[in-house]
């Protein structure tokens, strides 16, 4: 992911999002189950996303960095079960490309097909947005999402050397990219 959301990606030229409608737009959200709903996110999400954001992540984003993509209008989601926040992504939408900045599921219900799910969501936003590439990092010790960007079709596209903090020193980027 963008990890950390930096002052770049804040800069880009964006598409809002309407972020009074709450609604779920079923004709986009066509890839979920029938107890499941993506929904835009809301600032009183935050406390459920953070305490997500600190368990899957060692270097979480701090809410401000939420607030922050809320308030320039990146393009926030929550995904739920049955009212329950489980998942949450966020992407940056710009001319022609976007930018997946976060994307990520409740380590108790990891690889259960929710991070798949949710990456398909965006992929349909961004296309109702006219975008024709997707764009975003991953840590190269991130198994998990390198495998999930793989298999959704993403290329790796080149690198980010020391992009990111780690326990010891810094750690490369991947950047992945994908034409939809
Ligand atoms: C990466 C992440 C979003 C994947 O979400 P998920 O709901 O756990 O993944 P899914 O169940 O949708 O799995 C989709 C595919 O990803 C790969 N995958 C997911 N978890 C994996 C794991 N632990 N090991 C190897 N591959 C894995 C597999 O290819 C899987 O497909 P399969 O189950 O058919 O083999 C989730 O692990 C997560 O939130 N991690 C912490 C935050 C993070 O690292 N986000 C990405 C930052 S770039």
């Amino acid at each position: 992911m963008g990890r950390p959301a930096t002052r770049d990606a804040f800069g880009e030229k964006q598409i809002s999002h309407n972020n009074t409608n709450n609604d779920i737009d079923l004709t986009m959200s066509a890839v979920l189950k029938t107890n499941e709903s993506i929904r835009l996110m809301r600032h009183d999400d935050l406390a459920a996303v953070i305490a997500i954001e600190t368990r899957a992540y060692v270097f979480p984003w701090s809410k401000g960095i939420f607030h922050d993509c809320m308030r320039v209008g990146y393009s926030c989601w929550i995904y739920e079960q049955q009212g329950i926040i489980q998942a949450y992504a966020i992407m940056s939408v710009g001319v022609g490309e976007c930018h997946v900045l976060n994307l990520c599921v409740d380590p108790e219900i990891q690889r259960q097909g929710i991070g798949r799910r949710l990456l398909q969501y965006l992929q349909t936003q961004a296309t109702a947005c006219n975008v024709d590439t997707v764009l975003l990092e991953v840590r190269t010790s991130n198994h998990a999402a390198i495998a999930l960007y793989k298999s959704e079709g993403f290329n790796e596209v080149g690198k980010r050397k020391d992009y990111y903090p780690a326990t010891q020193g810094r750690e490369d980027a991947i950047i992945f990219a994908k034409a939809i």
